[in-house]
């Protein structure tokens, strides 16, 4: 993991405080990198229980919301989240969601990803191979 990265964790180590999740407890914050700066996002939850949202979905909406197209990279953050029992780090269930990488297909396609549960530096295509697009005959 290269400074720029370690760096975006720590936004999203400082995002994750501004999470609301009661119901869950489980806080996650999440940082983007674009030309124009860092944008962060918190997941956010309400008492229905299906209509909270992520905190990578937060983040990729706060960057569009202010004019960003690109996205270089983002780093997501989960404090509350258990490490291996073995004390091993990599890859213990705080990457992102299948709903976020299906927005990160969308939105940040060449977007590198990183994990306070992991090591390593990811592709979206590492995480979500074969996505869906939207491909029709008749669309104009
Ligand atoms: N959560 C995220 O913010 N990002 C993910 O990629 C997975 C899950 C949130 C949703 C919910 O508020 C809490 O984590 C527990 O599922």
């Amino acid at each position: 993991m290269n400074q720029a990265q370690q760096n975006l964790l720590q936004a999203a180590a400082e995002a994750a405080e501004l999470a609301y999740a009661p119901y869950s407890r489980f806080r996650v914050g999440a940082a983007v990198l674009t030309p124009g700066g860092v944008f962060s996002g918190a997941n956010i939850e309400t008492a229905s229980t299906n209509l909270g949202i992520c905190a990578e979905r937060a983040a990729l909406t706060h960057a569009r919301m202010r004019g960003e197209q690109e996205i270089i990279g983002i780093a997501v953050s989960c404090p509350d989240a258990r490490p291996h029992e073995d004390g091993s780090v990599d890859e213990y269930g705080a990457m992102p969601c299948g709903a976020c990488r299906q927005w990160l297909a969308e939105l940040a396609p060449s977007a590198w990803v990183v994990a306070s549960s992991s090591e390593k530096v990811y592709q979206l295509d590492d995480l979500l191979p074969l996505a869906f697009k939207l491909h029709m005959y008749n669309s104009s």
